[in-house]
């Protein structure tokens, strides 16, 4: 077909990468999808498992609280793991996992099934049932997917906390899913140390009510308190009797919960975004597929962390649902140097690799030599998510990773809408930096303050037009709060929280968040968690928290204190800051910097102008001051 020429640098796929593309035309896919939106969604349904067929597909009588697929049957669990035992891919590799510390675990679907059924047998002896809440707080484990493919079999809503996140986080999250059971790992490895997850979750469970039993994983088997009657190690459990009985999967409507996420918004506490089973099943499934072009034979690593969307879609379901093979390494990229990733590659010949642009500018670093010393070449694909990417580390990735030849696609998606959005597929020609095209289908713009589309280049609101399968349905026990953060900026759009910018060729740019969510090395942190971590603290009064950029991280958090009177500001006080933010909250939102200040720039009703903080900070011009108070 004729291109258009592309404005910028461009980088064309190959004839190889095209050949073997899933999809080899996507403007074919795109009309196809615009025209018939619904059928779209409707036959890529069809390839997956339904118990009983959908009435409708997308039922709009009660928007913005949208359905899919009403009046249907299923169960994402079922088509992860039951509809490929009678096929054979019931031998094939579904997960296979390399610990910090070399271990080696790897379950074929069969073999999978079999461990998630015992689980879930587990939960069941423990009176879980369909919509109850189940917190998972782990490392980077395969008993991690285990759990939460078990939940998901029960109809139970799972609810994963990252393990990089401390005691307040996990309690907040713990009372406000109230959740009957946690299922806790003794520990974690993390460069080498072990973070003890069991004595953070004894502290955040002392005022978790609603939690009647912990299943207690072992991984780094280290001294652990054991509750009597409310601890279980996991390992005794599963070898009694019941776990080897097998565990129908609960036939359940298309709409039933399936898991909470919490996620940071613009004001006060993090938020639960609730997703589905069958919406998300569909959008995480038909995004994977397509996006990155899997292949029956392919072995694909998501390199993010099951705590957060990214790994709930995938690592666990998109790939399971489409039967390919997954890997998960509990570690980090530079442990203990910095070819830890490369070596994988090369171990495993891992085909397609998934991660953030922090890791990629991390692992660039550290120069050319330590990958050149691997054999990269089993990779055919690469991808990037979680934060713009500079052209730099684009090109680095590409060039060094990628040998020039493996295309990026650059994901631009968030925990709300569960699936890829803005994103190439690998027929699409790239420019570093762009996430390219919104995904077949989807409709989505760039509007000013009023409404109204912005030109060409111009900065403006990202929105999106109409909904999409795998989108949030609600906010989990505040449905006020999704109406009112998501739909009525633009009433009847979604509002995304991010800014962006869309070229002469169609192609969209992300600027960054609008909102006080500040992404430190891609994970989300909302600057209202910093800040009552830290006026928790005796010595403190007020604090704000900010988000300036960063050569690796992105953006780093730095954070202006107002101490209580009297309290002097010394640095072994700034010091003792970091770490209680650190110990509320959790390392990733230990601020880089803090600074004692007499005042804060507030508007007249009390609020925080993070904006002029930032711009005082960057040393720029703070823009209109008129609803400064003083
Ligand atoms: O600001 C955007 C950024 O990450 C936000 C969503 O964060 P979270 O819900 O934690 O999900 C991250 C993983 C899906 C977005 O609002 N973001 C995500 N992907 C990109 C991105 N910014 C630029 N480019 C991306 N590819």
């Amino acid at each position: 077909m004729a291109q258009k020429k592309l404005s910028g640098e461009v980088f064309l796929p190959s004839k190889a990468v095209v050949e073997k593309a899933n999809v080899k035309d996507w403007d074919e896919m795109s009309k196809r999808a615009q025209e018939d939106y619904e059928g779209f969604w409707a036959a890529e349904a069809e390839k997956l498992h339904w118990f009983k067929k959908w009435d409708k597909v997308l039922d709009e009588s009660n928007k913005p609280f949208y359905k899919w697929f009403t009046g249907a049957t299923t169960n994402i669990s079922y088509n992860c793991l039951d509809v490929h035992l009678s096929t054979w891919r019931r031998n094939k590799l579904a997960l296979f996992w390399e610990g910090e510390n070399g271990d080696f675990q790897s379950y074929s679907y069969y073999l999978l099934h079999k461990q998630v059924c015992k689980f879930a047998n587990i939960l069941k002896s423990m009176g879980v049932v369909k919509g109850d809440r189940v917190t998972i707080y782990m490392g980077r484990v395969p008993e991690l997917v285990f759990a939460m493919l078990a939940c998901a079999r029960l109809g139970a809503i799972h609810s994963v906390v990252f393990g990089g996140f401390s005691v307040e986080a996990l309690h907040e999250r713990l009372e406000d899913s109230k959740s009957k059971v946690l299922i806790v790992s003794d520990g974690s490895y993390v460069r080498g140390k072990i973070v003890n997850l069991k004595k953070i979750a004894d502290e955040a469970l002392m005022r978790a009510a609603t939690v009647e039993h912990v299943v207690v994983v072992r991984r780094t088997g280290h001294e652990i308190n054991m509750e009597a009657g409310r601890d279980y190690w996991y390992h005794e459990l599963s070898s009694l009797p019941m776990g080897n009985q097998g565990c129908e999967a609960e036939v359940l409507d298309a709409e039933t919960p399936l898991f909470l996420l919490y996620t940071s918004g613009t004001t006060g506490k993090p938020k639960a975004i609730l997703h589905t089973h069958g919406g998300y099943m569909v959008g995480t499934y038909t995004s994977l597929k397509y996006v990155f072009d899997i292949h029956e034979e392919d072995r694909f690593w998501c390199a993010a962390d099951p705590g957060w969307i990214t790994g709930h879609s995938y690592i666990v379901y998109g790939p399971l649902l489409t039967g390919v093979t997954s890997f998960m390494y509990e570690g980090a990229p530079t442990h203990p140097y910095p070819n830890r990733w490369w070596q994988l590659i090369e171990k495993y010949g891992i085909n397609i690799l998934y991660t953030a642009p922090t890791a990629i500018r991390g692992l660039m670093k550290y120069g050319d030599a330590w990958p050149q010393r691997h054999d990269l070449s089993s990779l055919r694909l690469l991808g990037t998510v979680g934060e713009p990417i500079n052209p730099e580390a684009w090109k680095w990735y590409h060039r060094v990773i990628g040998r020039g030849e493996c295309p990026i696609m650059d994901t631009w998606w968030q925990t709300e809408t569960g699936m890829f959005m803005i994103t190439p597929m690998p027929c699409v020609p790239l420019k570093p930096g762009s996430g390219t095209r919104p995904f077949p289908g989807l409709i989505m713009d760039i509007v000013n303050e009023d409404g109204e589309s912005v030109k060409p280049n111009e900065e403006g609101f990202l929105i999106i037009k109409r909904p999409w399968p795998s989108m949030m349905r609600t906010i989990y026990n505040d449905p006020d709060r999704y109406v009112n953060q998501y739909w009525s900026r633009y009433p009847g759009y979604y509002l995304t929280g991010d800014s962006a910018r869309r070229d002469e060729d169609g192609y969209y740019w992300i600027i960054g968040r609008v909102d006080d969510v500040i992404k430190v090395s891609g994970y989300r942190l909302g600057t209202a968690e910093i800040e009552s971590a830290l006026v928790s603290h005796t010595s403190v009064a007020e604090a704000a928290a900010i988000g300036l950029p960063h050569d690796v991280k992105g953006n780093a958090i730095h954070c202006f204190v107002i101490l209580k009177e009297g309290v002097e500001g010394t640095a072994q006080l700034a010091e003792e800051l970091r770490q209680h933010v650190g110990h509320e909250v959790g390392p990733i939102a230990r601020p880089e910097q803090i600074e004692f200040v007499s005042s804060l720039p507030k508007t007249r009703s009390g609020k925080i102008m993070r904006r002029v903080l930032k711009a005082k900070a960057l040393g720029i011009d703070p823009g209109n001051l008129s609803t400064l108070e003083e």
